[in-house]
C-alpha cells in the first residue's frame, strides 16, 4: 500500500519506518525542511533505540522515503497518516492549529477514494472538524477521515509499535475501515488484537487511556509517601498490588512525577474537554496538580534533607523525562532545577542523551560528560532519570568524589543496603532506611516521606 506520513516527530518517524518494514511504500514529508534535510542525510534528528538502523535500513531497500513538498509525498498516497503535535494551548485546551494545517495541504494533494487516518492524540469530534475542512478546501474530492491513536512510549517506540497490546482503528464508513485493516494487517496476523469503533470512541480511547496510566503513578506515588511513614517498602506493596490481574504490574514504580510530551498535556486536555463538556473529570484535575506539586516538593526536599546552603553544589543525574529517550518535555529536571538554583544552590547537570535539548531550557547549569564528574565535591547527587548507567554507578567512585555524600534517589534505582554499605546518606522514596554498618544512625523518616540515613564514611583513597 502506498502510504503518506505527514509529521517526522516520535510518532512520524516510528510509524513510517515500521510501514515500511512491514513492506508498504511510505513518503514521509514535515513542514521542518532542516528536519527533512537531516533525514535524506540518514541522519535520526531525535534519539530512539533502534530507529535509526531500522530508518536506514528501510530508505535502502527503498520502501521509506523523504519529501519536502506536500505535493510529492501525498499524491499518490492510499492512505495518509497525520503525526503532528497536538499541544495543551496556556489553559489546557488542545491546539488543533497544526492538525489543521495539515489537512488543509492534504486536501490540495489528495486523490480521490484515499482515506485521512489522524494518529495524532486528538479529542472527540476533531475527525468531524477535519473532515469539514478538507471539504471547504475541495468541494468535489471524495475522501474518508478515520482516527488512528498510537500507543507506542519513547525509548520503547518500535517495539511498542510492531507488538502493540491493541491497534485502535475509528472509522465512520466501510471505506476507511477496510483500508486501514490492510494497512495493519501484518501486526493483526500476528495476533495483536484491533478494536473497530467509530471515531469519537477512538479519539476518548487514547485520552481516556492516558489518563488511567497516570493515574496509576499518580496513585503508587503517594502510596510510596504513606509507605515512608509506616515502615512499609512500596517496592513490594507494588507487587503484590500489580499481581492482581485486575490491577496489573506495570506503572506502578513511582517517581519524581510524570512527565513527558504525553501525560501532562494529555491528562490538561482531558480535564478541560470534560470540565468544557459539563462532565469534569475531578480526579485527574486533582492528579495534575499533585503531579506538579510533587516535583515542587521533592526539590524542597532535597533542599531541606540535604541540609544544602547557599553555595552547596547538587548534581543532577537524569534530564530526560524517562530513560531511552532524548526528550525533556516536561521531564522533573526542568522543574527542579530551576527550585535548586533559586535558593542558591550550584546545579551540575549529566544525561547520557539529552543534554543537548536540556540545555534549550535551563541555564546556569555546569553540565559535565559523565556523572562521575557532575558529583566531584558535590554536597548531593540527585537521580531523576532511570538511566541503565545510573542503576549501575560505581558506589565506591561516587561516595569518594563526592564532598557531603548524599544521595537522593527518585527512581528507586539503587539498593539502599549498598548505597549504605559505601557510606552515603540515602533518600529514596516510599522505602524504610537501612541500618547503618556498625554504627548509630542519623536516620529519621521525614514528614514529607524520604528516607534518611548516614553511615560511617569509608576511608577514601
Ligand atoms: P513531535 O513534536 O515530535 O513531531 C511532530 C512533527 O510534526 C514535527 O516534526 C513538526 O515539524 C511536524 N509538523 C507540524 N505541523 C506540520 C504540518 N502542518 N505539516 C507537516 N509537518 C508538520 O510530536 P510527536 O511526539 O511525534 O507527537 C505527535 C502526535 O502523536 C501528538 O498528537 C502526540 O500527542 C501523539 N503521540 C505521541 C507519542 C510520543 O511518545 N511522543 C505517543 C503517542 C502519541
Ligand atoms: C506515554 C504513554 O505510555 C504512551 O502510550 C503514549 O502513547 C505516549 O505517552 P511516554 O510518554 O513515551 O508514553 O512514556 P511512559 O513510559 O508512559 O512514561 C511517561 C511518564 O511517566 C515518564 O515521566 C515516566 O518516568 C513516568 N512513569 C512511568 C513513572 O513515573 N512510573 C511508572 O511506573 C511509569
Amino acid at each position: 500500500m502506498q502510504i503518506a506520513m505527514i509529521g517526522a516527530g516520535y510518532v512520524g518517524l516510528t510509524t513510517a519506518t515500521c510501514f515500511a518494514e512491514m513492506g508498504h511504500e511510505v513518503a514521509c514529508h514535515d513542514v521542518d525542511g532542516e528536519r527533512i534535510r537531516q533525514l535524506e542525510a540518514g541522519e535520526l534528528p531525535i534519539y530512539e533505540p533502534r530507529l535509526e538502523e531500522a530508518m536506514r535500513r528501510a530508505v535502502a531497500s527503498g520502501k521509506l522515503r523523504f519529501s519536502r513538498s506536500g505535493a510529492d509525498c501525498v499524491g499518490g498516497a492510499d492512505i495518509v497518516f497525520l503525526a503532528v503535535g497536538t499541544p495543551a494551548t496556556p489553559d489546557g485546551r488542545i491546539d488543533l492549529s497544526q492538525v489543521e494545517a495539515a489537512a488543509r495541504l492534504v486536501s490540495r494533494w489528495l486523490k480521490p477514494g484515499a482515506v485521512v487516518a489522524i494518529k495524532s492524540t486528538v479529542v472527540a469530534g476533531t475527525c468531524r472538524r477535519v473532515r469539514e475542512i478538507m471539504a471547504e478546501e475541495r468541494q468535489s474530492l471524495d475522501f474518508s477521515v478515520a482516527a488512528n491513536p498510537e500507543f507506542l512510549r519513547e525509548g520503547s517506540a518500535m517495539e511498542d509499535f510492531l507488538c502493540p497490546d491493541r491497534i485502535v482503528i475509528g472509522c465512520d464508513d466501510r471505506r476507511s475501515a477496510s483500508l486501514l485493516s490492510e494497512v495493519y494487517r501484518p501486526l493483526t496476523e500476528r495476533g495483536a488484537p484491533k478494536v473497530l469503533s467509530s471515531t469519537p470512541n477512538a479519539e476518548l480511547i487514547k485520552y481516556a487511556a492516558n489518563a488511567f496510566l497516570a493515574l496509576k503513578i499518580g496513585f503508587i506515588n503517594e502510596v510510596a509517601d504513606l509507605c515512608a511513614q509506616t515502615g512499609a517498602d512500596v517496592g513490594p506493596v507494588a507487587e503484590g498490588i500489580g499481581l492482581d490481574r485486575r490491577i496489573g504490574p506495570s506503572f506502578l514504580r513511582p517517581g519524581p512525577g510524570y512527565g513527558g510530551s504525553c501525560f501532562p498535556k494529555d491528562t490538561c486536555i482531558f480535564a478541560a474537554t470534560g470540565h468544557g463538556r459539563g462532565a469534569r473529570q475531578f480526579l485527574i484535575e486533582t492528579l495534575i496538580e499533585r503531579n506538579e506539586k510533587r516535583k515542587v516538593a521533592l526539590a524542597r526536599r532535597v533542599i531541606a534533607q540535604g541540609e544544602l546552603r547557599e553555595g552547596s553544589v547538587v548534581a543532577v543525574l537524569g534530564l530526560a523525562f524517562k530513560a531511552n529517550t532524548d526528550d525533556v518535555r516536561e521531564a522533573a529536571a526542568l522543574t527542579m532545577v530551576p527550585i535548586l538554583q533559586k535558593a542558591g544552590l550550584r546545579v551540575r547537570a549529566h544525561d547520557p542523551k539529552a543534554r543537548a535539548n536540556a540545555r534549550q531550557w535551563l541555564r546556569d547549569v555546569e553540565w559535565t560528560d559523565t556523572p562521575y564528574e557532575a558529583a566531584h565535591g558535590a554536597d548531593a547527587v540527585v537521580i531523576l532519570t532511570e538511566w541503565e548507567e545510573y542503576k549501575n554507578i560505581d558506589l565506591g567512585r561516587l561516595a569518594c568524589t563526592m564532598s557531603q555524600r548524599v544521595v537522593f534517589d527518585y527512581r528507586n534505582l539503587l539498593d539502599p543496603r549498598a548505597v549504605a554499605a559505601h557510606g552515603l546518606t540515602y533518600f529514596s522514596l516510599g522505602r524504610p532506611p537501612v541500618s547503618p554498618v556498625g554504627k548509630s544512625t542519623r536516620g529519621r523518616v521525614s514528614a514529607l516521606a524520604g528516607s534518611r540515613r548516614r553511615v560511617a564514611a569509608p576511608a577514601r583513597d
